[in-house]
């Protein structure tokens, strides 16, 4: 049977907001519609549910590899997995380029691994940390034949990831003549570096030196500058992680002036606050991601961009690691800066918790309405990146990506029930109102309650059209 019909719940997409019923068939929303009747359909009774198109998580970091044999601990199949069971049924992963090597060949390096292994649709951004003639020349092809319209660069880093300003400038020139987007990591590396290497001459090894070396500022000055050279090329621009009021009063004066200036933020920095680096010993390693915790004050500011719409999506930047060696090894774990903070891996896991937060901290709490939780985790990150209407949103003809989401039921976040292989939560014993009860891929049931329906292997390669033309 491949006819879904799912009956009478509160249908919720960006824009709508109405009570009917469903077709899914062969994959794709069939028909929308009051007491419809499919004689030979499953029937899912969804009254008292919210049905939401499937969430799209645009920033991810599954296996991951940090350098030195470092990698995050969630394969392509358990990150998915735990993705799916939060609501999202599409992915936006990395291809990171290492230096000397094709873009392509990147590409291709992780759709081999991801393939085999990913429970829900995905796509790759590039990531360049060698800008070459040769890498430059290969971008039309990636975006045009790859379907891949985005590349991240890093401008923080140094000798590691980070790229110049006039490798970011060409890069955004070749890119933006293709419909393509450059995403950026914006915090100013070497003023970083440098208090990096202060703070450990004087003996300060402790995880909150990991917040104290990347001051707000830094993010501020960065994602100014790169704004600036957007302007100069012409194109849109899109900053990743966006976490301190100074970075985002930079985005707010660019959208201002009519520049294509956009931005995302995640659930840790609207959640939490810089004062968990005040854990004793190494305890606060768990929170020990780039950028930073940050203070009330910009959680207050990310909010009121999120509503006004200065920020357009809510992302995870899921990068897990575990906090104990025991569970995947050392080079998977925290335990690595034991001793140095500058070598505790960067990152925190979080793909599951994203719509239940959302919604709870978010909607219930008043600050957006449900149109606008619906726009921030699906439509607009699908619009973004060159996956709208397929993805996003809930239309006849859209991919059959629904999630039935009750919400009243309370629960608790935690690593004993989530699904990823990291060893801890950063919102461990947060209890939330709002839940994720079944969650449909391309209309084959995948979650239902507590129960793994799907399989690894049947998540789609998603060839992207262009990122970053939304106004
Ligand atoms: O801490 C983070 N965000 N890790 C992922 C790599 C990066 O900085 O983007
Ligand atoms: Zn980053």
């Amino acid at each position: 049977m491949n006819k879904t019909l799912i009956k009478g719940g509160r249908i919720v997409t960006a824009v709508d907001d109405y009570v009917g019923d469903i077709l899914l068939e062969n994959g794709r929303v069939e028909a929308i519609g009051r007491s419809l009747k499919v004689p030979d359909a499953e029937v899912h009774d969804a009254s008292g549910q919210l049905i939401i198109p499937g969430g799209v998580d645009v920033h991810v970091h599954m296996e991951t590899p940090m350098g030195n044999g470092v990698e995050t601990c969630d394969t392509f199949e358990t990150g998915t997995k735990s993705a799916a069971f939060g609501g999202t049924t599409t992915i936006l992963d990395f291809a990171q380029q290492f230096k000397g090597e094709s873009p392509k060949a990147a590409l291709d390096r992780r759709l081999a691994s991801a393939e085999p292994q990913c429970c829900i649709d995905y796509g790759f951004h590039s990531i360049l940390t060698d800008v070459s003639k040769s890498a430059l020349s290969e971008l039309p092809d990636l975006v045009n034949n790859d379907g891949v319209s985005s590349v991240k660069l890093y401008m923080a880093y140094p000798d590691v990831l980070m790229v110049d300003d006039a490798d970011i400038y060409r890069t955004m020139r070749k890119l933006g003549d293709h419909g393509g987007m450059v995403n950026l990591h914006a915090e100013n590396g070497v003023i970083i570096q440098a208090l990096i290497e202060e703070a450990l001459a004087q003996g300060n090894t402790s995880p909150k030196y990991h917040q104290l070396t990347r001051p707000q500022l830094m993010e501020g000055e960065a994602t100014h500058r790169v704004i600036r050279i957007a302007e100069l090329a012409e194109v849109p621009v899109y900053i990743v992680h966006l976490s301190a009021k100074e970075a985002l009063d930079a985005v707010v004066e660019a959208r201002d002036r009519g520049v294509s200036a956009f931005a995302e933020t995640c659930p840790h920095y609207l959640f939490l606050d810089n004062s968990e680096y005040d854990r004793p010993g190494f305890d606060s390693a768990r929170f020990v991601m780039t950028p930073p915790l940050r203070d009330r004050e910009c959680q207050g500011a990310l909010w009121r961009g999120l509503k006004f719409d200065d920020l357009q999506i809510v992302s995870t930047d899921h990068c897990p690691f575990c906090f104990n060696e025991k569970a995947h090894g050392i080079l998977k774990s925290k335990q690595l800066g034991k001793d140095d903070f500058s070598k505790i891996p960067n990152g925190a896991p979080g793909v599951e918790f994203r719509l239940p937060l959302l919604f709870d901290g978010g909607v219930r709490a008043g600050r957006i309405n449900l149109n606008r939780f619906v726009q921030l985790v699906s439509t607009a990150p699908a619009k973004m990146f060159g996956m709208f209407p397929r993805k996003g949103t809930i239309a006849v003809g859209s991919d059959a990506d629904i999630v039935l989401f009750d919400p009243e039921e309370k629960h608790t976040l935690g690593a004993n029930t989530h699904h990823s292989n990291v060893d801890y939560s950063m919102f461990e014993g947060r209890e939330v109102t709002g839940k994720v009860k079944k969650v449909f891929s391309r209309g084959r049931l995948i979650v239902n309650g507590d129960q793994w329906l799907g399989r690894a292997g049947m998540g789609q390669y998603l060839k992207r059209g262009a990122s970053g033309r939304i106004l």
